[in-house]
């Protein structure tokens, strides 16, 4: 492999890949949507970004939180659908506080948000989840144990994340991202140096991006796409560590983490 000399201790990635656990989304483009937006596709289109959506003289994104806990997926299209920019989300006023806010992109079932939300009750967390049926699980879960610092919201990171304002975040996490193991789906990877850049600039100084896959070749390409983002530093000795303590298993880990254990990236925005 010839990332070889970023992770010493990668296996050959041949034949050790798992399947790739999620469901094909059939996300439909705010382009197919109406002719006169933007051209954007999300990531899993293995498209550009929401390049154009930010606008500092726009409204904000109508974040109505039911039940004061989600947002479903139709009513950010139903936006897109008529307004094409925005300007940056107003968090103090969804969480009617100004505590730190964290970000866990691509939740699940929404167990870790769960966990680090009841950990951490004086600070606030967003999730953010594309998959209807497991972001209903974590509504669900969020629901049953009242955490009234966690929100979700059912759509893109590629929106949400581009309207969060730069060094705002307290820490970023991304559990498990999709590894798309065949070689034609690669470049729907989520974690590609551009999007890596745009979480350290939504950083605050001192904030921290953990990411932790199971997959080799993703972490080779995650390895070196990271170690290229100046804004960012590692918070180990190395570009990546295997065997964390206090990681809480998710669902994916307990289901496909070897005893090998998985690739635990924590960088710190500098
Ligand atoms: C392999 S699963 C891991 C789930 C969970 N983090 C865990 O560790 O169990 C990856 C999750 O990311 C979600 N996802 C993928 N691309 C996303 C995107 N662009 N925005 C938000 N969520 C995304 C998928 O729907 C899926 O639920």
């Amino acid at each position: 492999m010839s990332k070889i000399n970023l992770l010493p201790d990668v296996k050959s990635a041949v034949g050790t890949s798992k399947e790739n656990s999620s469901p094909k989304l059939n996300l439909t483009t705010c382009m197919e949507k109406n002719d006169s937006l933007p051209i954007f596709k999300s990531y899993r289109q293995g498209g550009s970004r929401y390049e154009d959506v930010l606008s500092l003289n726009a409204d904000q994104l109508n974040l109505k939180f039911e039940e004061n806990i989600m947002v479903s997926s139709d009513k950010i299209w139903d936006q897109l659908a008529t307004i094409s920019q925005f300007n940056y989300i107003d968090f103090k006023s969804i969480y009617g506080n100004d505590n730190p806010l964290n970000l866990e992109i691509g939740i699940g079932n929404g167990e870790f948000l769960a966990h680090i939300g009841n950990s951490y009750t004086d600070e606030n967390f967003l999730g953010l989840e594309v998959f209807k049926e497991v972001f209903l699980k974590a509504v669900s879960k969020i629901r049953n144990q009242e955490l009234h610092n966690c929100r979700i919201i059912q759509f893109d990171t590629a929106l949400i994340v581009r309207l969060i304002e730069d060094n705002y975040l307290n820490s970023i996490y991304v559990n498990f991202p999709d590894p798309w193991p065949k070689k034609a789906h690669k470049k729907r990877r989520l974690l590609k140096i551009d999007f890596i850049e745009q979480l350290a600039s939504k950083l605050k100084v001192g904030g921290t991006l953990n990411i932790a896959t199971d997959h080799d070749d993703y972490a080779a390409e995650i390895a070196e796409n990271i170690v290229a983002v100046k804004q960012l530093k590692s918070e180990y000795d190395s570009v990546y560590v295997r065997n964390i303590t206090d990681y809480f298993h998710t669902k994916y880990y307990r289901k496909f983490v070897s005893t090998d254990g998985a690739y635990f990236f924590k960088y710190r925005r500098i």
